[in-house]
């Protein structure tokens, strides 16, 4: 298991919200992700969800009660709070958002938060009109002010039968939100980086495409991985079965045409282009107005040659390319090295076991503009995008 959050400690508070139910997704996610969960409950959430809930998930003591004399900690909220990589608290009611706001320390969780120096992210929960209240509004606004990560919230069917702003946002949006929060000052910050992910589809008529078997994960993960180091990151990627990440500019785009002028808009501010997108190199050259009917007939498609968005992105930024080869991994890459202009190639062999389309793994072998060459070994996509992005950080033009 391989991750931002694999061996961190999160603390996460939960507070008195419908919501609370979603928490205890997010504490058994936490967990898969490898993290370490205490979990401090405000008197409110155990009105909703017992903290029985939250220790079988988490095998650890769940605190309640800041005058436990049972506690293993001797000052529990000084304890957790130098323990935490980083406190999330989802749900967060429109209470506890006003006692953050104002530096309150009343109870396990704001003492706790009060004691603690690492990243803070509130995922608030609550009617859209307690959301739009403009105290409530000015306390997210202090509390943003003040680099808290205010996750959400997200639009949508409310526990009143309303549906507007005030949903608690989903797990795989909280993960990101806490991984973003972990990293956002990490070595990236600061740098734009663009990345291409997917395979383009290249309409023949209105129903059928040219298109190959890439699922976007890498680019995905390369994306996840530059966010997670600080990054603005900037994703540029054909249709995939993927969520959007979170806190990630995406850019959906479906042809090789759209992604080139989608990327060369981008890339002009961007310190490096990474393009783990599997580009047509040939499109129908008419596409079908309408549905092409079936004849008796063979039928042949004429293909015109797409741009190369890689070796023709204009811009001073260092120039990432992939190359998935079946045969001559190193050699094609490295001409493509040369061909493209490129600072670095990840060569890809997709027939080798672990590294083809639709892997969360791969096997890459870096390959520098002096043709020297870096097998690595087989790895999560997301850490082959950390040993690429450590490639790309000493690459930087400045
Ligand atoms: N690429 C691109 N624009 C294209 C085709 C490819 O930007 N029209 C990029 C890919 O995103 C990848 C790199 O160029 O980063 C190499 O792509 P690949 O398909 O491996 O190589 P090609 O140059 O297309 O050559 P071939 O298909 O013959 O291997």
């Amino acid at each position: 298991m391989a991750g931002p959050l694999k061996d961190k400690h999160v603390v996460l508070g939960v507070t008195g919200s419908i919501a609370c139910y979603k928490a205890l997704d997010l504490a058994s996610k936490l967990m898969q992700a490898g993290a370490l969960v205490d979990v401090i409950m405000s008197y409110g959430a155990t009105q909703f969800v017992t903290p029985l809930a939250f220790r079988s998930l988490t095998h650890r003591a769940v605190v309640t009660d800041s005058f436990d004399p049972d506690s293993e900690y001797s000052v529990e909220h000084v304890a957790l709070a130098q323990q935490a990589d980083v406190i999330v608290i989802a749900p967060a009611t429109v209470h506890c958002i006003a006692k953050l706001a104002l530096g309150l320390a009343d109870d396990p969780l704001t003492t706790t938060i009060v004691a603690a120096t690492c990243p803070l992210v509130v995922a608030p929960a609550m009617d859209g009109n307690m959301y739009d209240h403009p105290a409530t509004r000015a306390n997210l606004a202090t509390l943003k002010e003040r680099g808290v990560v205010i996750a959400g919230p997200g639009i949508g069917r409310l526990a009143s039968g309303l549906s507007g702003v005030g949903r608690l946002l989903e797990t795989p949006e909280l993960l990101g939100h806490i991984s973003y929060a972990m990293g956002k000052d990490g070595d990236l910050a600061g740098r734009t980086v663009v990345v291409s992910a997917g395979g383009t589809m290249e309409p023949i008529d209105p129903v059928r495409v040219i298109t190959n078997h890439s699922s976007g994960k890498m680019g995905y993960a390369l994306a996840e991985a530059a966010r997670d180091r600080g990054a603005n990151v900037v994703l540029v990627t054909a249709p995939t079965n993927l969520a959007d990440p979170a806190l990630i500019n995406v850019v959906q785009v479906r042809t090789a045409e759209q992604m080139g002028a989608a990327i060369q808009e981008h890339a002009e501010k961007a310190d490096a282009l990474v393009m783990a997108a599997a580009v047509a190199d040939y499109r129908p050259t008419e596409a079908a107005d309408q549905k092409i009917k079936k004849s008796d007939d063979d039928l042949n498609i004429t293909l015109s040659k797409t741009t190369d968005i890689l070796k023709t992105a204009k811009g001073n930024f260092v120039r990432v390319g992939f190359a998935a080869e079946s045969q001559n991994l190193v050699a094609n890459a490295k001409a493509k090295v040369d061909s493209k202009k490129l600072d670095l190639i990840v060569a890809n062999d997709i027939t080798a076991e672990g590294s083809g389309f639709g892997s969360d793994t791969n096997q890459a072998t870096l390959i520098d503009r002096d043709l020297v060459v870096e097998e690595l070994p087989l790895l999560s996509k997301y850490d082959v995008s950390n040993r690429i992005l450590d490639r790309v950080k000493d690459l930087f033009r400045d």
